[in-house]
Parts: C-alpha cells; structure tokens; sequence
C-alpha cells in the first residue's frame, strides 16, 4: 500500500483501491485505471483502446497523432487542441492573448511530507499518508502546473489539486482551473447527489448521465443548500450494501462538480472552484493553489464509502481539542426564546439543564449590540449591558456554578447597515459603486477580501474569547453573496474577490483554531448551506438544517451520513408543533431521531410541564449512555435502498458495543415483515441483545435481521442495544 513509478506508470494503491496514471509516449498524464486494487500494472492497460481508435493513437492512421486528443483519458486536460471536451484549465497570456496549452511532463516527486493549498483547508497527514507531485510545463506560455495527489491507503481516499504558476515575464489571467479530473473510460454511471433549499437540505437525487455535460454547482459564494459539494458516482446495481461507488467531496466557496460523457460513452469528472466570474492574474513568478477535491472509492456499497468518507473527516480533516472527543450535550436557545435572551432567561435555563442532564447552554442571537430582532447590529460585537449586565463573564461564571458550561452565537461576515460598524465603514461591505446593496435578512457580507476586515473580525473574537470563559461558538452564515465586488482590488483582479472571500473566511476560522483549540465550534449558515469538508477542517460539528421536524430530519440525517459521521451531524429534539412546518409528533421520537447523532435541545424547557421535564432527564440519560457508541463509532444505514422515504435504519458499532435504530414514521396497514438485517457487525463475534439476552453471530445478525415489536399507530420508532460477548478467530 503505497505510492510507487513503475516504469511509465504511477500506482496509488490504498487497501482495497488502485489509482494508476501513465506517462504516454505523447509525454502527457494519462488517466489509466481507478478501482478495486490492483496487484500489479498490466502494462498493457493503455493500449485496450477500441481496434480503430487504437490504430490512430498508435499512428498508423495518416492523420496525425495529435489529432486524437479526444481517444484519449488525462489526468490534466488540455484546452485548444483536439481534445474538444472540458479542460482542466484555461486562461491567457496577456501578452498576445494566446489560450492554447501544450502541458507535457517534466518530472515527479514522492514523499511523505504532506503540502496543503496555501491559506485553504487540506488533508492533514497521519501515519502512512504519502503525497505524489507530477510536474508539467508548457514552454511557450511559460507556465508549470504540478499535480498533487496525497494517499491516505488506510482509508482508499486521495485528496487532490493542482498548482499553476507563471514563470516568464508576462501576466497569465486563469480563468478556470479544476482541483482534479477524472477521466473514467465508460461513462456507465449514475450521480447521487445532494440537493433543495433551506429547511430542505440534503434531499438526495439519484440520475442517469446521457450524452453531454451534468453539472452542480454554486454561484452564491458558500457551498450552499441547493447542492452540496459531495457527489457519488455509483455503477450499476450499486445500493447501500454492495458495488462500487465513487465519492467526490469539495470545499466551501463557489464550486463546480461537472461530469461530460462523450461521443464514445467515456466520462470526464471534474471539481473545483466555479469558473462563472472567476478569474486570478498571476504576475511573473506568482501561483495559484486551487482548493482540495476529495476521491474515495468502495466497492462494498453506500456504506463502504461512507466508512471511507467518515475516516477521512476524522483522521485527516477536523482538528481541535474536540475532534477526537465526547461533543457535550447542549440546549440552544433559538427556538425556545428566539432574540428575547437576557441574564435572568439563561439562569432559568441553566437550572432547567442541570435538572435534565444537559451539560452545555448555547446563548444564541441576541446578545449583542441593539440585536431584538434581525433588523440591527451584526458588526458590533459588543455585549448587551441591558440583557447581561455584568458581561457574558458573569452569566458564563454563574453557569458554570451550575455546573452548565456556555456557548455563543456569532456571525461575524455579516453587517447590518444599521449599526455602528457601517455607519463608521460603509465601504467594507462587498457592493459595486453606484449600485443598490442587495438585502437579505436585512443585513450585508462584509468584504473578506479585504485584510483590514479580516483583521477586524479577529479582533472582535478575540474580545469574545480571550478570558476563556465561552467553551462553544455557533458560527453562522445567512445570506448569499451579491454584488461581488471588492473597494480593494484592481479592475483586473475583480474576478478574485470571490475566491479571496474565502481566503478570509479561512484566515480568521484558523486563527480561531490556533488560539483556542480548546472551543468546541459549529458550523451554520442558515443550516446547511454550508456544509463541506472546507469548514469541517475548523468545526468539529455542524447545524444540519433549521428544520427540526422530526420526519424531514430522517430524510436529511440518512443522505448527510454518506458523507459525515454522526458526531458532526447536530440534531435538535424541538419543540411540538414543529415551528417550521407545524407538524405534531411525540416527544419520544423526536428524541430518538437525533438519538444516533450529535444530538441536543432546541425548545423552552422552563415551559415544559414535571411529566415533560422527567421524560427529557430520561431521554438526556440514554442520549450520554449511547454517545460513547455514536461519536467516533462505525456508522452504517440499514435500508438497501439508497433513497429510503417509508423506513429508516441506522446503526453505530465502536468497541463491544453496537446500537441499533429502527424509524418509521407512518403506519401501514398490513405491511411487510419487519426483519432489519445488521449490517455493521463482525460476522465471527457472537452479539447480545442486552434487553432480552438473546445471542447470536454477526453474521446472524445480518442475515436473520433484527425484528423491531410491531406497534400500531404513526412515529414509530425502536433501539437495539448490543453487545459483544465472544470473538472467534
Ligand atoms: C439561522 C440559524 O440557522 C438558526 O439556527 C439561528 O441561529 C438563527 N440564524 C439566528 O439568527
């Protein structure tokens, strides 16, 4: 399990994944093979060309070779000749305008010192990680691009991108470049991908590619609800439990999945930063990193791949004290006291916590400024001396004499054009001059592009939380960028400033990490519209979506955890009717569908009845009895269907123990046995249910399934708690 050159092959063999690349005698990158691993390179590979197609690549045609660019598959495509398909990037030489690339090898390097994208989140090394750097240069534009791919072998995942850097005398203008391409030789796929809006992320979507170009992306300058940067490509047959699938994860600006099948059924893949407005200038010597996009591989199903994706999160991309560590179990005040918080609400809400079991109290919006309501004060990130007179200080101090540890909510890339910061800055927001500002939720982006702002925000959190007293932060994000353009830049750097945004971002969310590792940080943007491995590699969870009902979360929680595990995916248990969609269910599913994940409060507990309160301080204890088997646990879904919309299943395995959860929210009459097939177990080790003392081997319990007690009537829900009572060799 390695990196290694054979000849003129290169092969990335993970544990169960080979990734081969070939040097052609064209002294291009061709993309050779990805899938089950291999043992060896047949070095025949390249050369499986259809007879006619191979008798032109061969040159025994009278046409010239390099007119059968497109008979061919690259690792990084070319643009301007006759490979007609996308191209791994574009752009000109400012001098004569020119945009034709000619990008031949030039050499290689194998080590296990990890880079990153500079100033961008990366895969961070762990035992065994191994990085290959294939350089390219093109004479005439003066231009070299390396490939970077890095190896995680345990885990069957590569994170790739690409630098591009000038070294002649005269201005190059990028205006596209992709992290990576893949170019698959058949195009006998479909896309699993993740799409909606807010209160309805995560809706999967599975389609057939036909000939042309898919695309999904985001112009909105966050990853976004409407679709999320995570793809799979799954072939024929492939379900929850078997096939192969290829997982495809990017980071948390602009971005673009494409995915073109060709007149011959071949199919190119391709992520990274959204070429619509993009553009970077790079002046002698400079380059230009683009953000990392993700590969994994599986051929044992959905599940495979979501223990590859799961592993990759954990051991390479989240940090912070609490990555590897028990999330504590929290009440956000959001939708049980909206903007009416002060020092008085939280003390009765710290006393309602240390009642029930909850360890945490997140003060939500509010708290500072002249914020009652969201039409003022984002940007001035001073307390409220109204509502918590003595600071946050004080009422964080009192908390924690309670034994309540506090949390805050901030949204720091924010301005509300009522507030001091705009009025003393009215230029810091992103605007074009002479145009109106576009308002959302009343309120405007402030321009990351601009150090000074950056500097300001870190400034502003460091007031926050410098005397250490705040051991959580929710970071939100509410609206979508507009008017994209930045009072800093040149005319000819304009096209950067969505990228730089992102650079910002990145800059304060690192500084954040580095001087207070000790905070446990939550990803939102109005829930999920920002929901990708970029910010994961500073949030140790993330606010899936502001819809808390019950029913539509089964729907988002089973598709999120393809890609994440379920300490990242916060789950809320909220108040009845729902406040989003209004729906009544009981208080013990709602519980027991964030059960299986980060799971939490979001509901007034000092309106709730003694009857209530009891049934929450029993729930709260089950939650922290299973959150050591959930968080960090092997995470599988146990409906074969991919797409499952009448019955859920989930299940976390870690250590001895395993847990089992079954969801079905609607009753049917008359319906189908119940038999849930275990599918995370070990087959040779004997598991017992611990509430009848009923034995049998993994492999039973897949095979025979667990039978959940028929209940009539609508919400059901059941868990199954395992444990491992004998290993056989
Ligand atoms: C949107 C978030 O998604 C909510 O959870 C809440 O934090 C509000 N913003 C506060 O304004």
């Amino acid at each position: 399990m390695s990196i290694t050159k054979i000849g003129k092959y290169f092969h990335l063999q993970g544990k169960k994944m080979s990734y081969v690349m070939e040097i052609g005698s064209d002294e291009m990158l061709h993309h050779v093979y990805w899938g089950n691993q291999l043992d060896q390179i047949p070095t025949v590979l390249y050369d499986r060309a259809p007879y006619r197609r191979q008798k032109r690549i061969e040159g025994r045609n009278p046409d010239s070779v390099e007119c059968t660019r497109e008979f061919s598959h690259y690792e990084c495509p070319i643009y301007g000749t006759s490979d007609f398909r996308l191209p791994a990037l574009h752009g000109r030489n400012e001098k004569n305008g020119a945009s034709v690339f000619d990008l031949r090898y030039a050499g290689y390097n194998i080590t296990d010192k990890i880079t990153q994208p500079k100033g961008m989140p990366g895969m961070m090394a762990c035992e065994r990680t191994q990085q290959l750097d294939v350089y390219l240069k093109d004479t005439l534009l003066s231009l070299s691009v390396t490939l970077h791919y890095i190896l995680s072998p345990e885990i069957d995942c590569i994170a790739r991108y690409m630098t591009v850097k000038n070294d002649g005398l005269e201005g190059f203008i990028l205006n596209e470049v992709m992290s990576a391409t893949i170019d698959f030789e058949d195009g006998n796929f479909s896309l699993y991908t993740l799409n909606g809006t807010t209160l309805r992320e995560f809706t999967p979507d599975i389609r057939a590619f036909h000939p042309g170009v898919t695309l999904l992306g985001s112009t909105r300058g966050s990853s976004s609800h409407q679709h999320s940067p995570n793809a799979v490509l799954l072939r024929q047959g492939t379900d929850t439990f078997q096939g192969e699938c290829y997982g495809l994860s990017l980071h948390s600006g602009n971005f673009v999945l494409r995915f073109e099948k060709d007149c011959y059924g071949s199919c190119r893949v391709q992520g990274g930063i959204h070429p619509l407005d993009f553009s970077w200038l790079l002046q002698e010597g400079e380059s230009f990193d683009t953000p990392q996009l993700f590969l994994s591989y599986s051929s044992q199903g959905l599940n495979g791949l979501s223990q590859c994706q799961h592993s990759a999160l954990r051991r390479h991309v989240v940090r912070g004290d609490y990555a590897n560590k028990e999330r504590p179990l929290l009440l956000n005040t959001w939708e049980g006291c909206y903007f009416d918080v002060n020092h008085e609400r939280l003390m009765e809400l710290g006393d309602a916590c240390r009642e029930t079991g909850i360890e945490l109290l997140v003060l939500d919006d509010g708290w500072f400024g002249k914020r009652d309501s969201a039409s003022s004060s984002l940007g001035d990130w001073i307390v409220n001396k109204e509502k918590f007179p003595g600071g946050l200080a004080q009422t964080a101090d009192a908390l924690k004499e309670k034994g309540i540890r506090m949390g805050i909510w901030v949204e720091p890339e924010m301005v509300s054009p009522n507030s001091d910061l705009y009025r003393a800055h009215p230029d810091w927001c992103l605007h074009v001059p002479g145009r109106v500002r576009t308002e959302w939720r009343n309120q405007l982006v402030l321009d990351l592009s601009r150090p000074e702002v950056v500097d300001y925000i870190i400034q502003s959190l460091d007031r926050i939380f410098q005397d250490g007293k705040i051991s959580f932060v929710k970071w939100d994000m509410n609206r979508r960028l507009t008017e994209v353009w930045s009072q800093s830049l040149p005319a000819e750097r304009q096209g950067e400033t969505r990228h730089r945004y992102i650079l910002g971002l990145y800059r304060i969310l690192e500084h954040l990490v580095q001087t207070y590792p000790y905070l446990l940080m939550e990803n939102c943007a109005s829930g999920g519209g920002r929901y990708d491995y970029g910010m994961f590699h500073y949030f140790q969870q993330g606010w899936l979506s502001d819809n808390t009902d019950g029913v539509c979360r089964l729907k988002m929680q089973n598709a999120a955890s393809v890609f994440y595990p379920p300490e990242i995916i916060t789950s809320h248990v909220a108040a009845c009717p729902n406040h989003q969609i209004g729906r009544v269910t009981p208080l013990s599913f709602r519980a027991d569908v964030c059960t299986l994940f980060n799971s939490g409060y979001e509901l007034d507990l000092t309106k709730m009845s003694k009857e209530e309160l009891d049934e929450v301080s029993k729930i709260c204890g089950r939650m922290k009895e299973l959150r050591t088997t959930v968080q960090g646990g092997n995470f599988f879904r146990l409906t074969r269907d991919v797409m499952p919309e009448k019955e859920f299943g989930w299940m976390c395995v870690k250590g001895n123990r395993a847990v089992a959860g079954y969801f079905r929210p609607y009753c049917e009459a008359e319906s189908a046995y119940w038999h849930i097939g275990l599918n995370g177990l070990e087959d040779t080790a004997r598991y017992r249910d611990i509430a009848s003392g009923l034995e049998m081997m993994g492999r039973d319990w897949k095979n025979i399934g667990w039978r959940p007690n028929w209940r009539e009537g609508d919400y059901f829900s059941e868990f199954l708690l395992l444990e491992k009572v004998e290993q056989l060799p």
